[in-house]
């Protein structure tokens, strides 16, 4: 893995923009794994920038986000798709119908599950996956566990993961109790996977699965096992690093 510990914001920033417009200047029909939650929201606010320069062109790409909340309504505020279209497509010349998160609302969901995992197999592999990490150390939806799923799949989250996105929605209650998740199998198929960590609070699960024992217990250490890992860490999450 290659791991790179920021001390300042704006280098952590760049850094992680310029992996994505150099791979899209070099192929505009990159394909890109995307993820939501408040880690990317700056990487995405510098990928608008630049792209209003005219540094990047999303016009030929083609995007997957790794989960969608079961349940809710695709243009509720909090939907994966709503974060995606305010955060980054509503703001890029990406087309629309080339990005790719999986349904929610699918009146078959084990259904929607295989369909996902199909059209990744066949318009495959991710060139440049973008993930995060939970404080239980999922990726994407993959919580914890005694074993892990490889492909597409319905999961029930964890009371962890539900009290961290609670913070998003009026009370925990609202928070959906199951999402579609990419498995870590169809993740660690991308060729290249970025990973971006920030703040204090996730130091410890930083250190533990970028360091720490392979196991399904942290998913996140199963990283470890991929041949092409970049790990952007701000100073806070870095900070048990020597
Ligand atoms: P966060 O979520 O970026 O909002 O911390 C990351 C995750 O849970 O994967």
């Amino acid at each position: 893995m290659n791991i790179h510990i920021f001390k300042n914001e704006e280098d952590f920033i760049q850094t992680a923009a310029s992996q994505v417009t150099s791979l899209l200047n070099a192929n505009p029909y990159a394909k890109l794994g995307l993820a939501t939650g408040s880690t990317p929201v700056g990487l995405y606010k510098r990928l608008i920038e630049m792209h209003r320069q005219g540094l990047v062109s999303f016009a030929q790409a083609t995007t997957y986000n790794l989960d969608e909340y079961v349940g809710l309504p695709e243009n509720h505020a909090e939907s994966y798709r709503t974060f995606m279209n305010e955060k980054l497509f509503n703001h890029i010349d990406i087309n629309i119908d080339h990005t790719h998160i999986p349904n929610g609302n699918a009146a078959d969901p084990e259904e929607e599950c295989r369909a996902y995992d199909k059209m990744l197999e066949e318009n495959g592999p991710v060139d440049l996956q973008l993930l995060g990490i939970g404080h239980n150390g999922h990726i994407a939806f993959n919580e914890p566990g005694d074993s892990l799923t490889s492909g597409t799949h319905i999961t029930t989250l964890q009371a962890k993961t539900r009290e961290a996105n609670a913070r998003f929605f009026p009370s925990i209650d609202d928070v959906p109790t199951h999402a579609i998740t990419m498995g870590v199998g169809s993740i660690m198929k991308a060729r290249q996977i970025m990973l971006l960590i920030r703040g204090e609070d996730k130091a410890e699960i930083a250190k533990r699965a970028l360091t720490g024992p392979i196991s399904t217990d942290c998913p996140a250490s199963l990283l470890q096992c991929h041949p092409n890992v970049i790990v952007l860490l701000d100073q806070g999450a870095g900070r048990l690093f020597k």
